[in-house]
């Protein structure tokens, strides 16, 4: 537990032991299920945290409160990560009433049988009073969920914002930022937003633009550090994230069978060093400890102009992480990116093709006609110099 204010403490846990968020995206450095507390002369918790931390987030909750009972719980967002202690806290506070909007109350009951008469609905603009400060609720649809809303503590400016503004990777135990914070967290921002909300874009941006008007002083989310000295650069990137805004660099994403797509990758990659061009390179099939796959290629593509990408011909198609990736990419809708394809074939050649048919799709620009290249990789084959030439 840490005290925020007077009023507000965070509640919230860390999780190091989840593998993959969402079943999907790794974990490497674990990531936080934040939730907070207002006491006031009544007691507000937002929002819960994932199941399996009941006793420790009770623990946080009663090393806040003591034995005070909780009058509301706020849910700004049904995700389970967040959500999936409702029933338990409902049982442990009896007399807690829970504070949702319309689009909510469907997901209580089909996640976890909430009874109606536990269930108190409030509209954008609704505002409940808590003594000497009260909480009204604004609603963000689809940032991450259709339901999602955020909670705003006027009194102190604070913006529990649910999954607006989180990111991946564990707080350490002073949970509010400080100067360095944001450099910190930036990678795991972007990789967070690029993975989950990334597909959301343009209802990011509408939230932006609804939260402007608001003074904020703090800002907790329901993923990562609260908030305070970074609020300009967080809020910046948000919207840098949410245009599909970019900086001219190299994402090479590649998948490889026996090693000679990502040896042209790799050849690849000394070119752009060599040149001084930004880039990353990702194995999209995680052949080695600690890559990030389609996960840490999504992070870059949100941070790079240009995509590179590389598969052999496998089946007469894509190679299955490439097509994931590829996938992911029309998913998310990224637009506005150049494009370049390459990779290795035994006996015919079509992924190539079928990348840069993709990517055109997509309304990419394609940077020449790629380079598809038969069995081995050597540099007679692959003339990668030319290449990031062309990149450049
Ligand atoms: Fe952290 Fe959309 O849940």
């Amino acid at each position: 537990m840490v005290q925020l204010s007077e009023r507000t403490y965070y509640v919230g846990v860390n999780d190091f032991d989840k593998v993959l968020f969402e079943g999907l995206w790794p974990l490497p450095y674990g990531v936080s299920y934040n939730s907070y507390i207002v006491a006031d002369e009544k007691v507000a918790l937002i929002d819960t945290v994932e199941c399996g931390f009941e006793e420790e987030f009770l623990a946080n909750v009663k090393e806040a409160i003591g034995e005070r009972p909780i009058d509301y719980l706020v849910v700004n967002h049904m995700e389970p990560d967040h959500s999936s202690l409702i029933a338990y806290m409902l049982e442990k506070y009896p007399q807690m009433q829970i504070v949702a909007n319309a689009k909510t109350v469907p997901m209580l009951k089909g996640y976890y049988g909430t009874p109606e008469d536990r269930i108190t609905v409030i509209a954008e603009g609704g505002r409940i009073s808590l003594g000497s400060c009260s909480l009204s609720f604004l609603m963000i649809p689809m940032v991450h969920w259709p339901e999602t809303m955020v909670t705003w503590l006027t009194e102190e400016g604070t913006l529990f914002s649910g999954d607006a503004f989180g990111t991946f990777k564990a707080v350490d135990e002073d949970v509010v930022d400080n100067p360095d914070t944001f450099e910190e967290y930036r990678d795991e921002m972007i990789r967070y937003y690029s993975n989950i909300v990334g597909k959301y874009g343009n209802p990011v941006q509408t939230a932006l633009k609804k939260l402007s008007g608001l003074d904020i002083k703090r800002i907790c989310s329901t993923h990562g550090p609260v908030w305070q000295d970074c609020i300009p650069q967080v809020v910046a990137l948000y919207d840098k994230m949410s245009r599909y805004e970019v900086e001219r660099g190299v994402c090479i994403a590649y998948g490889s069978m026996y090693g000679n797509t990502a040896a042209a990758a790799d050849a690849l990659a000394l070119e752009l060093e060599a040149r001084g061009i930004p880039y990353a390179i990702h194995d999209l099939a995680c052949n080695n400890a600690g890559d990030l796959g389609v996960s840490g290629a999504l992070r870059d593509v949100f941070k790079y102009d240009t995509i590179v990408a590389g598969s052999p011909t496998y089946n007469n198609g894509i190679f299955p992480p490439v097509e994931t990736f590829m996938k992911a990419l029309q998913a998310r809708a990224v637009k506005g990116r150049r494009f370049y394809a390459f990779g290795s074939y035994t006996w015919s050649g079509s992924s190539v093709n079928q990348l840069n048919a993709l990517a055109e799709a997509m309304g990419y620009e394609i940077l020449g006609t790629g380079l598809s290249f038969p069995q081995a990789y050597t540099r007679e084959k692959c003339d990668m110099a030319a290449i990031a030439d062309l990149l450049a």
